[in-house]
């Protein structure tokens, strides 16, 4: 509202003027104030200027008072106002509250997920999978086209290695017997082998290149491996919720490397190393990036530079978001320095999201890394877990194995994404499943109070005008103001890619509406007032629901 009152007034578009506007510090001051010092030029005058300005035009009916301190400027709503306002725009735009059109129908692409094949879904990749299933999700919402995209590393050394061990040991019925378990089992044995004959590498390497050329053994074997990794992720996307609308692995460049050394070449930024090809990026103060080796194999960075100039052309996207592991900086570092190099002008709209380490605190998954954590039974856990405390808090719920399983799971997504991207955070359950706590579960239950006061509240409309009077004491002012400011913290959740800022306005939203409900009672005798609780509820239910639904979680109705 205020900064559309700004731009209505002044050359300033309400995007600017939502960056120069916050919630002062003392409450004393005003509930918003907008600091003039980056318009003063655009209007020839001081920022105390402009400021006196603004104060001199006429008020908006909203507010209950505007004056200037120096460069800011000030206001006090109208409470009455304020809830009649943002109470009906939000009912308005009800599951469409808090989205907009920052991205203006632009295409985002987000790669997520990406684990890689013959190899357990653990938790290393949760992050990735997590993290970008919520920023696409953002992303869509704030008005851009998206693509989702689960780059699987179904290619490289690994597979040569994998096809040797199981020429040698390998078991067939006992690999399909036990599933993905066998290949790690071929895989540490290749290790342990291979470090006393090298001749084994040499097998492995000739395997490698075999596969690349279409050994029909060769392949069909790899295939095999593939499919059975895939069909785990499959499990693990469905019980996560999470969706992909192009799964492509890095085999399907493998031979599509041709052109990207060829324009490499042409361009003059080949240069030779011990019979290999690389880029040397000495200048840039980076280690040089390796395109071909010797023996002619394919390589991961030769693979994503492929990958980065397909997608460009296939999705035309104007950002490009990349959610992997932080150890991978460097690595996208020399990537887009080399796309650069080419003369890939958007080389800078592919952005590297790096996020931190999952510690595992918890007794039997401790560990430092959580990539030896099976996801599956991480999950597992999480929902025998939930299933238990259900049976103690609510033992009469029906449906309880979905309920468990929604909030079991949506406490470990909620706790990923309740941090700083970068962070390093230490998973335990106590804490990721903490009814009480800054947690998806708390979030949940905020959610499902909300229906069934709704429930026992029986007939009413949320879009049925309310008079804002109703809701103007302390208790109701603190939850509108954060459902009101619900689109700006998503927007800077895109802006920023940082789904915390979705999750920590949530908590602050049901830690506000738990502070209404156990002040104000909502199923008054009243009936004016009953209808404004009523609808400042459903409000809250909606925000709730939409902001969870953002984050990749359930909001069940009741717990
Ligand atoms: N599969 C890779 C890994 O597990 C992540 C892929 C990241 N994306 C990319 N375009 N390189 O480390």
């Amino acid at each position: 509202m205020f900064s559309e009152w700004i731009s209505s007034h002044e050359d300033i578009s309400a995007e600017e003027a939502a960056a120069e506007i916050s919630v002062p510090q003392e409450s004393a001051m005003g509930h918003y104030t907008f600091k003039c010092f980056k318009f003063a030029k655009r209007f020839g005058v001081t920022p105390q200027g402009l400021a006196e300005k603004f104060v001199a035009r006429p008020a908006a009916e909203w507010m209950e008072n505007i004056s200037a301190a120096g460069a800011y400027v000030n206001i006090f709503l109208n409470r009455s106002m304020f809830a009649e306002k943002t109470l009906a725009d939000l009912h308005k735009k009800n599951a469409g509250y808090g989205g907009g059109n920052i991205g203006g129908g632009r295409v985002a692409l987000v790669e997520y997920s990406s684990p890689n094949t013959a190899k357990h879904f653990h938790v290393g990749h949760l992050g990735s999978t997590i993290i970008g299933n919520a920023l696409y999700k953002i992303f869509k919402f704030v008005g851009y086209k998206t693509v989702g995209l689960n780059y699987i590393g179904d290619w490289g050394t690994s597979f040569g290695k994998l096809i040797t061990a199981y020429l040698h040991w390998g078991d067939k019925a006992e690999i399909e017997r036990i599933g993905i378990d066998g290949l790690t089992k071929l895989y540490v044995r290749f290790h342990e082998e291979a470090d006393a004959d090298d001749t084994l590498n040499d097998e492995a390497r000739s395997w490698e290149l075999k596969i690349l050329s279409g050994d029909g053994q060769g392949l069909s074997l790899w295939q095999w491996f593939c499919d059975m990794s895939m069909k785990e992720y499959a499990r693990i996307y469905e019980r996560l919720g999470v969706e992909f609308d192009v799964i492509r692995g890095e085999s399907h460049y493998k031979n599509k490397l041709g052109e990207v050394v060829a324009e490499l070449e042409k361009k003059g930024l080949l240069t030779e190393s011990d019979g290999a090809k690389i880029v040397d990026l000495e200048d840039y103060k980076m280690p040089p990036v390796l395109i071909l080796r010797r023996d002619g194999g394919t390589l991961y960075h030769t693979r994503d530079l492929a990958a980065a100039i397909d997608r460009r052309e296939e999705y035309g996207f104007s950002i490009c978001l990349i959610v992997t592991g932080s150890e991978q900086i460097l690595y996208f570092n020399q990537m887009k320095k080399v796309l650069e190099l080419m003369g890939h002008e958007w080389a800078a709209d592919v952005e590297h999201i790096p996020y931190g380490l999952f510690v595992m605190e918890d007794g039997k998954y401790s560990s430092r890394r959580g990539n030896v954590i099976k996801m599956e039974d991480l999950l597992d856990e999480a929902v025998a877990k939930t299933l238990a405390i259900i049976n103690e808090k609510n033992p009469a719920l029906s449906n309880k194995e979905d309920v468990a399983a929604q909030v079991g799971i949506g406490a470990v997504i909620f706790f990923k994404l309740y941090n700083n991207r970068i962070k390093d955070v230490n998973f335990s359950f106590e804490h990721v499943l903490n009814f009480d706590g800054e947690t998806g579960p708390y979030v949940q239950y905020a959610h499902a109070r909300a229906c069934s006061v709704l429930e026992k509240g029986g007939n009413f409309s949320a879009d049925d005008a309310i008079a804002g009077k109703n809701l103007a004491d302390d208790e109701s002012f603190a939850v509108l103001r954060l459902l009101h400011k619900f689109p700006d913290a998503v927007a800077e959740a895109a802006n920023k890619r940082e789904p915390f800022l979705v999750s920590r306005h949530l908590v602050a939203l049901a830690q506000a509406f738990n502070r209404f409900y156990h002040n104000r009672t909502v199923l008054t005798d009243e009936p004016e007032l009953r209808a404004a609780r009523l609808s400042l509820t459903h409000a809250v239910k909606t925000v709730l629901s939409n902001g969870l639904g953002l984050l990749g979680m359930a909001a069940p109705k009741k717990m």
